[in-house]
């Protein structure tokens, strides 16, 4: 089953991230030298996703530029290095895939901004992804998804296994073991207090959904939060269809929390060979 289109909901406000944010959508601050929606759309595009949709609020132009050719980085007359490390920068955005970007007037929570590809999506299957969840992986994790994807009807969302004393951050799984990656859901609980939680099992922000998920997206009134929850639509659509959850293998990064933000960035570059063996000894220095 050949699932190509995908949604990336950039549109909140990153206040968590302010002064940083006041200007900068947050999904463009950089672990390293690549902003956290690169690291999304990358993992999309591996995965064989050809159809880009972004909801975006009005003050998140930067993205939009960002996958764009940029004519002010001229290359004519540089080095040969510098001009390959440029056409590479310019290369983004492959030319077989295309990027559509829809505004969501008002912030009114994740089920909100999804439900405002309706349209774009149609009767497809489609994949969300949540750029705040950094995933260091072998293999990327929608790549994993959608070989354990082959059923249009049903949906699969990653989970991971959390703390209890964090599910007030998850969206919290009860479900049914299938096999050692599959759990079937049998409910879901958006950010219940430890003692309500039904299991020790968080959802991560990559999913995979049957275009039945809009009519639920429909129904649903505002939740946790006082926001359109994506997760109360994923409880009613589990009275008709069947949705699993999958776990993947990878490490997650919550980089929408300053905490995870600076772990994702020092993780990642003592990863990278250019920078591990100096961090290591300013690290080491400064404990
Ligand atoms: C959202 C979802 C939640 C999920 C989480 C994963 O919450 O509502 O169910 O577990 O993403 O990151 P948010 O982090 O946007 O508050």
């Amino acid at each position: 089953m050949k699932v190509n289109k995908v949604v990336f909901p950039v549109a909140g406000l990153g206040s968590r991230f302010l002064p940083a944010t006041k200007s900068i959508p947050k999904e463009m601050l950089p672990i390293i030298d690549k902003p956290l929606i690169q690291y999304a759309v990358d993992e999309a595009i591996d995965a064989g996703f050809s159809e880009l949709i972004f909801i975006t609020g009005n003050t998140k132009k930067a993205i939009q530029d960002h996958f764009k050719f940029n004519p002010d980085l001229n290359i004519s007359n540089l080095t040969e290095d510098k001009k390959n490390f440029l056409s590479e920068m310019h290369r983004v955005i492959p030319s077989h895939v295309s990027c559509k970007y829809i505004i969501q007037d008002e912030p009114l929570g994740l089920g909100h901004a999804i439900l405002q590809a309706k349209e774009a999506i149609g009767e497809d299957p489609f994949a969300v992804v949540l750029a705040d969840d950094l995933i260091d992986s072998k293999q990327g994790v929608l790549k994993q998804m959608l070989d354990h994807y082959n059923d249009e009807n049903s949906s699969i969302i990653s989970v991971q296994k959390i703390m209890k004393s964090e599910s007030i951050n998850y969206g919290i799984i009860e479900f049914k073991e299938v096999n050692k990656d599959l759990m079937k859901i049998i409910n879901i609980v958006e950010k219940p207090s430890p003692e309500n939680a039904p299991s020790n099992y968080g959802v991560v922000g990559r999913y995979i959904f049957s275009s039945m998920i809009f009519s639920m997206l429909d129904k649903v009134s505002a939740g946790v939060g006082n926001e359109i929850q994506l997760t109360d639509a994923i409880k009613l659509l589990l009275k008709t269809n069947p949705i699993y959850s999958y776990k993947f293998s990878g490490t997650r990064h919550d980089c929408g929390t300053k905490i995870g933000f600076i772990k994702a960035n020092i993780a990642f570059a003592l990863n990278n060979p250019n920078y591990s063996d100096e961090l290591k000894i300013y690290i080491k220095n400064l404990l």
